[in-house]
């Protein structure tokens, strides 16, 4: 058992693979073959994150703020607040951003088709209220993406990945999933183009997060497994929270028409999670689609890259390309002055020009339910609140 794992609670949904089930898995992807056939549509040799579980190699996709780079946002706040616009109508024409914004532009089209994330490093969180902490995390995203996503059917589009506890008489009417537990997540991507995180605070132990890019998960699984890929590139019937009763029915596996792959895996929405199993109302998952994404998880763990984010990160990463995951952890308490793992995600899609994002036919109506909407729509809750299972990952 990993050593910060909750036991709290038995989950039968899938969700979390089970270790033996992994490391089973690991081991036949391990026994490379040589004569196994060449699956033709992925390119060969390594791409982006390609190190076995040791830390990024960061020196060039960190943007390190100099103190006059925070006096900018410190400015683009102080200008946002003097408008009294609402948040949600937050873009990057009310966060001015003189020098900084060329330079995160850069890095942002950059996501497409170079680097696949970046991050931008030196802000000082406890230093803010949340208030100008949200506005500065959601001012800056502004410049890396034009469009923040909704999970259909909910409105809030700022969300707290932190631990938060419920009574025990509230535990059977309350959806708490695992972005607000301490449990590992196995590798999965959220939902749309640009997954943005803003560290607030850290763990007192654990709680790594971790990227594999899907050219090398399907680099490595192709050499002894293929049919696996060839079941993700089927359709699969997974939960649509939008309404009751609806699901969607497509592959978890693309190639873009530019010939690069994406990925958008969700587990909670194949597999439910331990709060909130798979409806009745889903044919079951067959073996084989259930192996396949479990493959996705134990291929990730050996091609990962490894963050240990400070407090005040920010990370941008292409959530087509990379999949995440992140190791399960131990907050601390005041009296030991140490401070609990605390992220805010947005999730973001870039429609300027020099972008070229590439959406697979298959996933455009769920673009659509995620980016077409007015910024009115838009709530922002500033203190945490539970992730609800439609904006789960
Ligand atoms: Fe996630």
């Amino acid at each position: 058992m990993a050593p910060h794992a909750e036991t709290s609670l038995f989950d039968t949904s899938g969700y979390s693979p089970p270790e033996n089930v992994i490391s089973e898995l690991k081991k036949s992807l391990r026994l490379f073959n040589s004569s196994a056939g060449a699956v033709k549509w992925i390119s060969e040799g390594p791409q982006i994150v390609d190190s076995h579980d040791r830390e990024s190699d960061e020196h060039d996709f960190v943007l390190q703020l100099s103190l006059d780079d925070i006096q900018e946002i410190e400015d683009a706040f102080i200008s946002f607040k003097a408008t009294t616009l609402p948040l949600n109508k937050l873009q990057a024409e009310n966060f001015p951003l003189p020098t900084l914004s060329s330079r995160i532009r850069k890095l942002s089209v950059g996501l497409v088709d170079q680097h696949p994330y970046f991050i931008i490093r030196g802000l000082k969180p406890q230093w803010f209220s949340k208030y100008k902490n949200v506005v500065i995390f959601t001012g800056i995203a502004s410049h890396v993406g034009t469009k923040r996503a909704l999970a259909p059917g909910d409105p809030n589009v700022l969300h707290h990945v932190t631990n938060i506890p419920i009574s025990s008489e509230k535990e059977c009417t309350t959806y708490r999933g695992p972005a607000n537990r301490t449990i590992a997540l196995p590798f999965h991507t959220d939902y749309g183009s640009i997954l943005s995180l803003y560290v607030l605070s850290r763990p007192a132990s654990g709680g790594a997060f971790h990227l594999a890019d899907i050219h090398d998960i399907t680099s490595r699984i192709a050499r002894t497994r293929p049919d696996i890929l060839e079941t993700l590139r089927k359709p699969y019937i997974m939960v649509n929270p939008k309404i009751e009763g609806g699901f969607d029915e497509r592959p978890l596996l693309f190639t873009q028409a530019s010939g690069r792959l994406a990925i958008q895996a969700s587990r909670s929405r194949i597999f439910g999670t331990a709060t909130r199993l798979r409806p009745n109302y889903l044919p079951s998952l067959t073996a084989k689609q259930i192996e396949a994404v479990d493959a996705l998880h134990a291929a990730g763990q050996e091609v990962s890259r490894r963050f240990d984010f400070k407090s005040g990160d920010m990370m941008f990463c292409n959530n087509l390309r990379l999949m995440h995951a992140r190791d399960s952890f131990l907050d601390g308490n005041e009296d030991e002055n140490t401070t609990k793992r605390y992220l805010l995600r947005l999730i973001l899609h870039d429609e300027r020009n020099d972008s070229r994002w590439d959406v697979p036919d298959k996933l455009k109506n769920t673009w659509k339910e995620l980016y077409d909407h007015e910024d009115e729509e838009e709530i922002f809750t500033i203190h945490p609140e539970l992730f609800s299972f439609k904006a789960g990952h």
